[in-house]
């Protein structure tokens, strides 16, 4: 509606400029002739009634006394007019106004006045319909009004159908992320656009794959854990149940047999141990105790520890220091991993074999060496040594009582760190162990 008065009121300024232009047109004309009362019947019809006739509107001419002199359509002279717009015009003032009148509609008058010499000598009225004004700003409202109509059906089709598209998207991301809530992890989402909804997609699969993966690992490592805990319990079991069913008492079996049953119980409690430490760095990753530690004393004190147990091999344990190395380290879990691994060497030699353990700094690295001259581990299995529970020779590991547990102790130990752990091994010959620990930490 305010745009209709606009367009309305902007008609009407135009209508009003050119109605004054042509009231002082007019103005201009009568003004020497309403001076000296000379007005010709000829004159008034080429100057008024023709130009009235030219221009559409009704020309009244007053004097300065308010009494009508000139009327295009004759019916108001010797009347006296006392319009406002003729009693400013006779006061200097331009005027206009608009009025509604039941017969004629609705009509501008315009006056401004008549002026000889300096002085008002009358006014000239002109009364225009503006009915047309009106029927035109209506003609443009309701083309408005269809343009407008029509712009927002074709907007309500246009979002409804990029809703859709926009939305479809969305709507796949929300089921899929549904189903892999209630645990199927084997779900993916499948958009094929080529926009940030799909790179949203792709991260959101990465996602669910390595969800699986843990899912996975998880599984993996809850049936090995059941499996390693059950074989000694069995074990214990069948030991004790023998005990039970035994009809005599023979104080020797008796005490070979509760052997068993300890070296089962404490082979049981080295698994819990180990497995506790593996959860307790999956837990701790970050948080290392470490402090600027020389690796020579590290190892000084590890390979005393160590050497009881390979000498009950008749194993030679060898240290060599080439240099003093100070590096930043949680010096208890840097020590576990470097037993866990010369346990492995000792385990893995046969008696009077050698075991060299070097420390050496190559390129901004301190490199711990563990050599020996041992079983040696397949080149096929190598890839595996550092997985939980995972053996090479099972039935040698169970009489050696591993559990497959060490490596991967060590492995989160030294990566923990910065650092890497890397082997060369010749099935017969032997295992070199590289511990490579950065020296800027
Ligand atoms: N120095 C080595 N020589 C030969 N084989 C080795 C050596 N070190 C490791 N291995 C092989 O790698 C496997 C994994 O070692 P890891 O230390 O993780 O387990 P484990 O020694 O069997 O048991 P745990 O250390 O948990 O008591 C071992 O079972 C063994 O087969
Ligand atoms: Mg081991």
């Amino acid at each position: 509606m305010i745009i209709c008065k606009t367009i309305f009121n902007i008609y009407i300024d135009q209508e009003k400029n050119s109605s004054f232009t042509k009231a002082n047109i007019v103005s201009n004309r009568v003004r020497f002739q309403l001076a000296s009362d000379r007005m010709s019947e000829e004159w008034i019809q080429t100057s008024v009634r023709d130009y009235s006739k030219e221009i559409n509107s009704r020309i009244i001419v007053v004097d300065k006394d308010n009494k009508v002199q000139l009327d295009s359509h004759n019916s108001f002279v010797g009347d006296k007019f006392y319009h406002d717009e003729i009693v400013e015009a006779l006061k200097g003032e331009n005027s206009s106004g608009i009025y509604n009148f039941k017969q004629s509609g609705r009509v501008m008058y315009i006056s401004v006045p008549v002026i000889v010499n300096n002085k008002i000598v009358g006014a000239v009225l002109l009364s225009t319909s503006i009915e047309h004004i009106h029927d035109e700003v209506k003609h443009i409202w309701r083309k408005l009004e269809l343009i407008s109509g029509i712009s927002m059906i074709v907007i309500a089709v246009i979002v409804f159908l990029f809703a859709g598209v926009i939305l479809k998207p969305l709507n796949d991301l929300k089921n899929t992320i549904n189903k892999v809530t209630q645990g199927h992890l084997e779900e993916k989402v499948n958009i094929k656009s080529n926009d940030e909804f799909k790179e949203v997609a792709e991260a959101f699969n990465m996602m669910i794959t390595k969800l699986e993966e843990v899912d996975n690992q998880r599984k993996d490592f809850v049936a090995n854990v059941s499996h390693e805990l059950r074989t000694p319990l069995t074990s214990i079991k069948i030991l004790s149940e023998s005990l039970i069913n035994q009809d005599t008492f023979d104080k020797d079996i008796y005490k070979e047999f509760l052997i068993d049953i300890d070296s089962e119980v404490d082979r049981l409690n080295n698994i819990i141990t180990d497995l506790l430490t593996l959860v307790n760095l999956d837990k701790e990753k970050l948080i290392l105790d470490n402090k600027v530690t020389y690796i020579n004393y590290l190892l000084e004190k590890i390979v005393s520890r160590m050497e009881p147990i390979a000498k009950q091999k008749n194993i030679e344990l060898k240290l060599i220091l080439n240099e003093k190395i100070q590096i930043k380290i949680d010096e208890g879990r840097m020590q576990q991993a470097i037993i866990n691994i010369i346990d492995n060497a000792i385990k893995y030699t046969q008696p009077e074999g050698i075991i060299e353990v070097e420390l050496y700094k190559k390129e901004k690295h301190a490199i711990i060496k563990i050599l020996d001259n041992g079983v040696g581990i397949p080149e096929d299995k190598l890839p595996y040594i550092f997985e939980r529970f995972y053996r090479v020779d099972k039935a040698r590991s169970r009489n050696t009582g591993g559990t497959g547990l060490g490596l991967s102790i060590a492995w989160e130990i030294i990566t923990s760190h910065g650092g890497t752990i890397d082997v060369d091994s010749q099935v017969g010959v032997g295992s070199i162990f590289y511990i490579k620990l950065p020296l800027e930490k």
